[in-house]
């Protein structure tokens, strides 16, 4: 295939991507989709600054990166291998670092990194397989590899490997479903863990009651509670408006 008739042929699946996995997509016309959507116009300014950079021209890949960043919000360094179909939701707060590679068919939400952890050389940002999604507002750093069909979760931080079909959601990111099943074990619950101060408060709570009922006793003023006001929710108009 020619390379322009490639190029035809890769906008064209980056478009379809954009109508097939965004829901306010649908119906919408190729050229209001590459007109108003920052996340394709990031992507399609990138295969350009990609194509540029392998072909060897100086400066034109940067300019073309920055550009980009300042009109739609999204970072992607034009040695970033990106694969086919690949959507950014919303596009705002993405960047994509210099030696991550993305399979076919991901989708990343607004505010997703794909970042080195430091000041390392070489190989130092995540490797994506095929069909991956990736939550907004999500932390992938370091040179992982996040597996085939992987979901990470919204606000996730992820410094290891995720297998391929897994889900991982929390800081740092823990499974929880493998292929659609919950994740089982005594440590796999990351989701439900105690909350220490509603504990706190509920035990002090506790002891309070148990301290009034033993005084009421002792004055002789009968059963707990007795001549107390109850506490209750205050009704009408809520006094914050609306
Ligand atoms: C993680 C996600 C992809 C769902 O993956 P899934 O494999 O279908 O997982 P489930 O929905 O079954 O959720 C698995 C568990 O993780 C929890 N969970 C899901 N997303 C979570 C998140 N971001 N943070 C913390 N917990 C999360 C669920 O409550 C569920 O808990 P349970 O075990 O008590 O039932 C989805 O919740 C998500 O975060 N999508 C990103 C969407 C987004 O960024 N939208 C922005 C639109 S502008």
């Amino acid at each position: 295939m020619s390379g322009w008739k490639r190029a035809v042929s890769e906008v064209r699946a980056d478009v379809c991507a954009a109508r097939d996995r965004d829901p306010a997509a649908q119906g919408v016309s190729t050229v209001e989709i590459l007109s108003s959507w920052a996340g394709v116009q990031a992507l399609l300014a990138h295969r350009a600054a990609h194509a540029l950079l392998r072909a060897g021209v100086p400066v034109a890949p940067r300019v073309i990166a920055y550009v980009t960043r300042v009109v739609t919000g999204v970072e992607i360094h034009p040695a970033a291998v990106i694969g086919r179909e690949f959507f950014i939701d919303h596009g705002a707060g993405v960047v994509i670092g210099e030696t991550a590679v993305v399979g076919d068919r991901v989708t990343l939400y607004q505010g997703v990194t794909l970042g080195g952890t430091g000041f390392q050389r070489g190989k130092r940002h995540p490797t994506l397989g095929d069909d991956v999604t990736v939550g907004s507002g999500a932390k992938l750093l370091g040179p992982i590899a996040i597996g085939d069909g992987a979901k990470v979760g919204a606000n996730t931080v992820v410094v290891e490997d995720v297998p391929p079909g897994a889900t991982v959601v929390g800081n740092p990111g823990h499974l929880v479903r493998v292929e659609g099943r919950r994740v089982e074990g005594p440590d796999a619950d990351w989701i439900h863990l105690p909350d220490p101060i509603a504990e706190a408060i509920k035990s002090l709570s506790g002891r309070l009651a148990d301290v009034e009922r033993r005084l009421a006793e002792l004055d002789g003023n009968g059963a707990a509670g007795e001549g107390q006001a109850e506490i209750s929710p205050r009704t009408g108009r809520s006094p914050a408006g609306g």
